[in-house]
């Protein structure tokens, strides 16, 4: 399945009526399955999840832990890359060559990989005095 498919239709089901911001996410497993994910916000504000969790939620729901290629879309004047929180979850399952794709609804796209988009990031290796 295309990613950008998959991202576009879950978008229309995120539930954001606080942001009104609409995010759709799709990650493909090592498998090449593609699981999808978008935002659900809350009253509650800090509890709201983010696309990319969603669709990682679903991949690893489903058994599986290595992600492959990315993808986000929103409707945004430019391409939406994940907040910080998502890109340690991202590289939680992705390795640096990973492709991540930030696409607006409009079309304008931008191509960059988790490496990029989160340097230095926090690994277990951090934990080997603990
Ligand atoms: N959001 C995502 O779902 N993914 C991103 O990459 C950026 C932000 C959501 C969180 C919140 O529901 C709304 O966008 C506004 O921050």
């Amino acid at each position: 399945m295309d990613l950008l498919e998959a991202a576009t239709a879950v978008r229309e089901n995120a539930y954001a009526p606080y942001s009104n911001f609409k995010v759709g996410a799709a990650i493909r497993s090592a498998s090449g399955v593609v699981y999808s994910g978008c935002n659900v916000e809350n009253v509650a504000y800090p509890e709201g999840t983010c696309a990319e969790a969603g669709a990682i939620a679903a991949m690893v729901a489903a058994g599986e832990t290595e992600l492959t290629e990315v993808l986000v879309i929103a409707d945004s004047p430019t391409p939406t890359p994940p907040c910080g929180g998502c890109r340690q979850k991202l590289v939680e399952f992705g390795g640096p060559e990973v492709k991540l794709t930030m696409v607006t609804s409009g079309g304008i796209t931008q191509e960059t990989t988790l490496a990029d988009i989160l340097p230095g990031k926090f690994v277990a290796a951090h934990m080997a005095n603990s």
